[in-house]
C-alpha cells in the first residue's frame, strides 16, 4: 500500500472532471486524494455526490458543494477507490463498508473511473475477502445461507461478521458486513447474482462492468487501463 501511489491516482483523476459537473465522490483513503484534488482546483459550478458520511465530512470541509442523488439522480463522473481490480475492469469494492451507497452512486453515473496504488491490481479477484452487506435482523441465518453459497462456489471458509473493539461495525444504513474469505473467485458473475437472490443480503462489493476507466497510482506517475 502506498500513499504516493494513491495520491497520484487521485490528482490525476481531478484532471476529469470539468466545470458545471455533477460528480460522485467515493470512499478511502484514496478517494480521498481526488476530493483534495478536486476541491483545489476550484472548478465553478460542480455539485458533488458523495457516497459516504466520511466522505460528505471531508468534501464539507474543503468548500465543495454537495448534493444527493435525491436532487441528482444523474451524476456525469463517479471517482472512486477499490480493493481489487481484476480482469476487465471487475472490481471488489466495500473494505470501507461504504459498498451500498458507493453501487447506487456508480449505477446513477455516466462515467466511472477507479483509482488505486498498482498493488490493486490482480490477475483474479478473491484473495481480498469479499465484503456483502447483511440486514441485522436475522443476520446469523442470512450467514448461513451466504455459506451454503459461497461453498457451491467451492470457498470452503464462511464469511466471518465485520467487528471493530467497540462492537460489530455498522454501515451508514445501519447494516453489517460480512467478509468472505474466497481466495479465488472462478465466476465473478454467478457469484454476484447469487449473493444478491439472497434474503437479508442487501448488496456485495464485486462491481462488474462499471468501471469505465482506471487510473493506477506509481511512484512516478500514473498509468491507466480500459476494461
Ligand atoms: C470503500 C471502498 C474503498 O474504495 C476501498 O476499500 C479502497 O480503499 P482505499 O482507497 O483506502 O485503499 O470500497 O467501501
Amino acid at each position: 500500500m502506498s500513499d504516493l501511489q494513491k495520491k497520484n491516482a487521485g490528482e490525476a483523476a481531478a484532471q476529469y472532471v470539468e466545470a458545471g459537473m455533477v460528480v460522485g465522490l467515493g470512499t478511502g483513503s484514496t478517494a480521498a486524494w481526488f476530493v483534495k484534488a478536486l476541491a483545489a482546483r476550484n472548478l465553478p459550478d460542480l455539485r458533488c455526490v458523495p457516497t459516504s458520511e466520511r466522505t460528505a465530512d471531508l468534501a464539507r470541509e474543503l468548500g465543495l458543494t454537495l448534493s444527493t442523488l435525491e436532487d441528482t439522480p444523474r451524476i456525469d463522473l463517479t471517482v472512486d477507490g477499490a480493493d481489487e481490480i481484476g480482469p476487465g475492469l471487475a472490481l471488489i469494492k466495500g473494505g470501507g463498508a461504504a459498498l451500498l451507497r458507493e453501487k447506487l452512486v456508480w449505477e446513477a453515473s455516466a462515467r466511472c473511473i477507479c483509482i488505486a496504488d498498482a498493488a490493486k491490481v490482480v490477475p483474479a479477484l478473491g484473495t481480498f475477502p469479499l465484503p456483502i452487506e447483511v440486514v441485522a435482523f436475522g443476520h446469523k441465518t442470512t450467514a448461513n445461507r451466504i455459506a451454503d453459497v459461497l461453498a457451491d462456489h467451492d470457498i470452503a471458509s464462511p464469511a466471518r461478521v465485520r467487528e471493530a473493539e467497540r462492537g460489530l461495525i455498522r454501515t451508514d444504513g445501519g447494516n453489517l458486513i460480512y467478509d468472505a474469505a474466497c481466495k479465488l473467485i472462478a465466476e465473478p458473475t454467478r457469484l454476484a447474482s447469487d449473493l444478491k437472490s439472497l434474503t437479508g443480503v442487501v448488496e456485495h462489493g464485486l462491481f462488474l462492468d462499471l468501471t469505465d476507466l482506471a487510473v493506477i497510482g506509481t511512484d512516478e506517475g500514473v498509468y491507466t487501463i480500459n476494461p
